[in-house]
């Protein structure tokens, strides 16, 4: 890395190679919250100058109400071969209605879907090894139609990173620079890896 703002656009275009590849390594970050709790989630969209980025989840899964209690969330995302990994961290929320869960909703295909079809929300008790979802839907693709009833399962979370961290080891010893947002927008500096 050349600059700062250099920097700032290559974790941005990491991101976003991430929102659009499945098989990036990116895809699928950690994301933590204040209860100390971690989980991977997959990345679904992310904001201009890293503005916010975009996850969806069950409304019944304990991190959701996690969230709304702390108001707040951390993303830790690593790509092995570039040696490149982000720490962000900022405020959080969850939208369940609004036009940001609507239109994630409406886009969202039937396959995604199935999963807020399930009958007991992430973390509750089963009886047996295995999904919760209705035993006609484990072996098929619900319609269109079918998948409305998981609306009401389904909720972005949107965290909107204050912190940067950016760092790449190599054989030289690395780099890394640290930003945080201010009212200019991203400001930052070089760090010691
Ligand atoms: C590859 C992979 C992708 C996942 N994607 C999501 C996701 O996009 N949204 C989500 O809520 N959980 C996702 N999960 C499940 C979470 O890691 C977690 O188990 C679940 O959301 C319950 O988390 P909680 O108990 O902290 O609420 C994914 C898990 C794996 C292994």
């Amino acid at each position: 890395m050349d600059s700062l703002e250099q920097t700032i656009a290559d974790a941005q275009a990491r991101l976003e190679a991430a929102v659009a590849d499945r098989t990036a390594a990116m895809h699928a970050p950690v994301v933590g919250t204040p209860d100390g709790e971690m989980r991977i989630m997959v990345l679904r969209a992310v904001g201009p100058a890293l503005s916010a980025l975009r996850f969806h989840t069950d409304a019944r899964s304990p991190k959701v109400m996690t969230v709304a209690t702390h108001g707040r969330a951390s993303v830790l995302a690593y790509d092995p071969v570039a040696r490149v990994q982000l720490r962000l961290s900022g405020p959080a929320r969850i939208e369940q209605a609004g036009p940001t869960a609507d239109a994630a909703w409406d886009k969202a295909a039937a396959f995604s879907r199935r999963c807020y079809l399930a009958e007991a929300g992430p973390g509750a008790p089963l009886d047996a090894p295995g999904s919760a979802l209705p035993a006609d839907l484990l072996a098929r693709r619900p319609t269109l139609a079918e998948t409305e009833a998981g609306r009401a399962a389904f909720a972005v979370l949107l965290v909107e990173p204050e912190t940067l961290d950016w760092l790449r080891l190599d054989a030289h010893g690395g780099v890394r620079a640290r930003f945080v947002r201010g009212p200019q927008g991203w400001e930052g500096g070089w760090t010691a890896p």
